[in-house]
C-alpha cells in the first residue's frame, strides 16, 4: 500500500504526530536533550498525508526538512510541546506521540550563561519532572473519538523482559495503542529501519516485522484506522 497512490482511508481525518526531542535549557546555551532524530515521526506524517489525512506534525528539533503538504509547528521544550500538542489534538481524530520528551527539566534556569567557579568546584544540577503528555492527553481527552497512540523503547532487565515492562507502560499511560521497540540491541536512534510489537488495550501484541520506518508507519495507521471502525 506504500507504492503509487494509496488507498485515501485517512480521508477526511485530522491527525496529530509528535516528533523529535525535546531540549529543556539550563542558560542560554546550554541544555539536556536525547538522540531522538524524528525520522519516525516523519515517516508517520508522511504515511497519513499519503492516506488522505490532513496532518499536523509537532517537530521537536528536529534537523530533517519539512515534509510537503503536512503543517509544521516546531517547538524545543516538552512544556512547548506539550502545548502544541494539546492545542492541535482539540479537532484530531488521532494522535501519534513519536517524540521523546526529556523526563526531566532543570528547576531553575539561568538567564545568564553559568561559569565555571575559581576554585574548581562543579554546580550540582536539580532537576524536576515534566509533565506527561501522553498519559494527560490520554486520561483527559479532548473527545471521546480520539485515538491516542504512544511508543515506547524498552530493555529486558532484572525487573522484567520487554513486554512486561511495554504492559506495565500501557496501563500506567492509559493510551490505546502503544508502539514497542525493543532497544537491548542498542542502536535505533537514527537508524533507518525500525521493528516493533503493537500492543493495544484488549492484551493483543502483534510484531512488525522490522522494515522502513516508512513501513511502520503504515501499520500503525492500519491499526489506527482498525480502532476507529471498533470505537
Ligand atoms: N511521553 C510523553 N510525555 C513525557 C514522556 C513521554 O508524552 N513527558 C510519551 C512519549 O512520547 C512516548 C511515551 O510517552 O510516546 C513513552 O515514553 P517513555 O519515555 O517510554 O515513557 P516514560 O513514561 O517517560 O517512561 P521511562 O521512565 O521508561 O522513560
Ligand atoms: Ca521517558
Amino acid at each position: 500500500s506504500t507504492a503509487g497512490a494509496p488507498l485515501q482511508d485517512l480521508a477526511g481525518l485530522a491527525v496529530v504526530v509528535s516528533a523529535g526531542g525535546t531540549r529543556e535549557y539550563l542558560d542560554p546555551v546550554r541544555f539536556i536533550g536525547n538522540r531522538s532524530s524524528g525520522l519516525q515521526g516523519l515517516a508517520l506524517a508522511r504515511a497519513a498525508s499519503a492516506r488522505g489525512a490532513s496532518v499536523t506534525l509537532v517537530a521537536a528539533n528536529v534537523s530533517l526538512p519539512d515534509p510537503a503538504g503536512v503543517k509544521v509547528v516546531r517547538v524545543e521544550t516538552t512544556a512547548q510541546l506539550r502545548d502544541a500538542v494539546v492545542e492541535a489534538s482539540s479537532a484530531a481524530d488521532a494522535v501519534v506521540m513519536a517524540a521523546a520528551p526529556a523526563d526531566f527539566r532543570p528547576a531553575e534556569h539561568s538567564a545568564t550563561k553559568i561559569k565555571k567557579s575559581e576554585d574548581g568546584s562543579s554546580p550540582t544540577l536539580h532537576l524536576e519532572q515534566n509533565p506527561d503528555i501522553l498519559a494527560g492527553l490520554a486520561a483527559d481527552r479532548p473527545h471521546p473519538g480520539i485515538v491516542v497512540v504512544g511508543f515506547a523503547a524498552e530493555t529486558g532487565d532484572a525487573q522484567g523482559t520487554v513486554l512486561e515492562h511495554a504492559r506495565a507502560k500501557l496501563a500506567r499511560k492509559g493510551c490505546d495503542l502503544l508502539v514497542v521497540n525493543d532497544v537491548s540491541g542498542g542502536a535505533v536512534f537514527g537508524a533507518q529501519d525500525n521493528e516493533a510489537v503493537l500492543l493495544g488495550q484488549d492484551g493483543s501484541a502483534v510484531p512488525v516485522a522490522r522494515g522502513s520506518k516508512s513501513a511502520l508507519a503504515h501499520a500503525i495507521w492500519d491499526r489506527v484506522v482498525a480502532l476507529r471502525a471498533l470505537g
